[in-house]
């Protein structure tokens, strides 16, 4: 687990993905037959083939906050980039890309803060000292340190450094006929950004995101079937997306077929890349494999080990089957 667990600590929020992108591109090349950037930054790693035209997606930003204004005392003002919860974020860390780690306080005691409210502090005495070290525009990241056990990671961006790290291992591992697309996609977070441009240029056959999902089985849960150790999960709709019903049942049947866990998913909320890639063009077969994962856009997002496994079983078949041209 020590690729996911650098994949994880490495900085990357939307629109600032080349540290992030960077990693990837090492891990990934000597297994990919082209590696290209295209204008978004999407990274895009090729294993060509002759059968369908493939997209596979997972995108490689993840939240964090910007800084707004810097005040007289020092303090900088933030607005978020992503779903940022403004209810949890006192207390916390987060860290700059130049390393300076700050902490989230708040002129309001009450519940329902307002993210106007709040300030990152550095322990700068006043604003021309905070300033050495942090501009106007720069962004932060939560930190959240990688813990694993047997059977479970909690992380800061398992949302979505985990997708990455199921696409990476699986063009690893993959022999597959079909010509591949793995998109390591940009700026999800902020609204799906880099998977419209990048589904636009490849213009695919087929295509599936792999991204996180919320369960439904903690003690303050919603209601969702989809629960964590229930294996890999096959999306059957979000709030971007009803996806194609022939990949939602060759997905299943495939699982079936090869013993490889799987539970269905339905999110009554969020968007994947699943959603703009299957509005690109004129329109794109998609699907979604998702990993099952507790308290997402928190620092300690919580996974299972064995489902990012079926995770990957379940792609790499997907990517192998012979399709009717
Ligand atoms: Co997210
Ligand atoms: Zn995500």
């Amino acid at each position: 687990m020590d690729i996911l667990k650098k994949l994880t600590q490495t900085y990357g929020p939307s629109g600032r993905e080349s540290d992030i992108k960077e990693l990837i591109e090492n891990i990934a090349r000597p297994f990919a037959d082209e590696v290209y950037t295209d204008a978004l930054g999407n990274l895009i790693a090729r294993k060509k083939g002759n059968g369908k035209k493939i997209m596979v997606a997972a995108h490689m930003d993840e939240i964090g906050v910007v800084a707004t204004l810097i005040d007289d005392n020092g303090f900088i003002r933030f607005s978020s980039v992503g779903g940022i919860y403004n209810k949890d974020l006192l207390g916390r860390r987060v860290c700059f890309k130049n390393g300076v780690i700050g902490v989230i306080g708040s002129e309001e005691e009450n519940k329902d803060r307002k993210i106007l409210k709040m300030y990152i502090d550095i322990g700068a005495k006043d604003k021309e000292t905070c300033e050495k070290l942090i501009s106007i525009g720069d962004m932060a990241v939560f930190c959240g340190d990688f813990y694993e056990n047997n059977d479970t990671i909690i992380s800061k961006a398992l949302d979505n450094r985990s997708g990455c790290y199921v696409l990476l291992k699986t063009l690893e591992k993959i022999n597959s006929k079909n010509d591949i697309y793995f998109v390591f996609t940009t700026q999800e977070e902020v609204g799906l950004r880099g998977a419209r441009t990048s589904s636009f240029s490849i213009s695919p056959d087929y295509a599936l995101a792999i991204d996180v999902t919320d369960t439904g089985d903690t003690p303050d849960g919603i209601k969702m079937a989809t629960k964590l150790s229930g294996g890999a999960a096959i999306k059957i709709m979000d709030r971007s997306i009803l996806c194609d019903s022939f990949i939602r049942s060759k997905l299943a049947e495939l699982a079936s077929k090869n013993d490889i866990p799987y539970q269905l998913e339905v999110m009554n909320y969020g968007g994947t890349d699943a959603g703009a890639i299957s509005l690109s063009g004129a329109g794109v077969k998609t699907g979604g494999i998702s990993i099952p994962t507790r308290y997402i856009h928190s620092p300690s997002e919580m996974i299972n080990k064995k489902d990012l496994d079926s995770v990957i079983s379940l792609l790499s078949v997907f990517l192998e089957e012979n399709y009717d041209k």
